[in-house]
């Protein structure tokens, strides 16, 4: 069955482009982004590669470590990453899993056999501290993802797991946030003492706690 959010990130060992790494030792406390790309030496995958690496300081900023994956070996990643280094400007700055005989996509359920029998789809993992599974995307291999759109929402992730409000639609970091259902008016105004706006009964909206 396929991963589901709640569900523990499974566990594995895997060469990568920074040698052995055992998944849940490497993430240790931190957050962690587990991602896959369909092929190397590919355009779009080099561009997503290349912006992943730009973007690691944001990474590192949110405590998330982010690990790469496709069913090439280590000693493809090692050539192609020259490629990225040189068209997009950055060199890879984090591992890349070599899974030539598929078992960490067929345990994260990448390859997806009415795409493609021989290549993984481009899957985001986003797994928290208690190594649980917060968030899946799957993108087809025609299209690059966003990955602001993954800070966006580790954003949303790390703050919804800290104090106990939604956000919403569009949301980023600094804007109003909406009270969680679960949390009674009564409970509200002690979480809340500068008090909500409530267009209506079950739209409580709040400045972002914590900033
Ligand atoms: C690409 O990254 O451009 C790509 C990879 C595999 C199939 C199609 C496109």
């Amino acid at each position: 069955m396929a991963i589901q959010l709640g569900d523990e990130a499974p566990d594995f060992t895997a060469d990568t482009t920074q040698g052995t790494i055992n998944f849940h030792e490497w993430l240790g406390d931190s957050w962690g982004v587990l991602f896959s790309h369909p092929k190397d030496f590919t355009p779009v995958c080099t561009t997503e590669l290349g912006m992943v690496a730009k973007l690691k300081p944001e990474f590192d900023k949110r405590n998330v470590k982010v690990i790469g994956l496709s069913v090439d070996p280590v000693e493809s990643h090692n050539r192609w990453e020259g490629d990225i280094a040189e068209t997009q400007g950055t060199a890879v700055n984090f591992p890349m899993i070599g899974d030539a005989d598929r078992t960490v996509s067929d345990l994260y359920g990448m390859i997806h056999p009415n795409a493609s029998d021989t290549l993984t789809v481009r899957s985001v993992f986003v797994i928290g501290p208690d190594k649980k599974v917060k968030l899946t995307i799957t993108y087809p291999a025609s299209t690059g993802r966003n990955f602001d759109e993954v800070l966006r929402v580790i954003d949303s992730l790390q703050l919804t797991a800290t104090y106990p409000v939604a956000t919403p639609v569009n949301w980023t970091d600094g804007d109003d946030v909406i009270i969680g259902a679960a949390v009674s008016d009564e409970d509200a105004k002690a979480k809340f003492p500068n008090g909500w706006k409530a267009p209506k009964p079950y739209l409580r909206i709040v400045a972002q706690p914590g900033r």
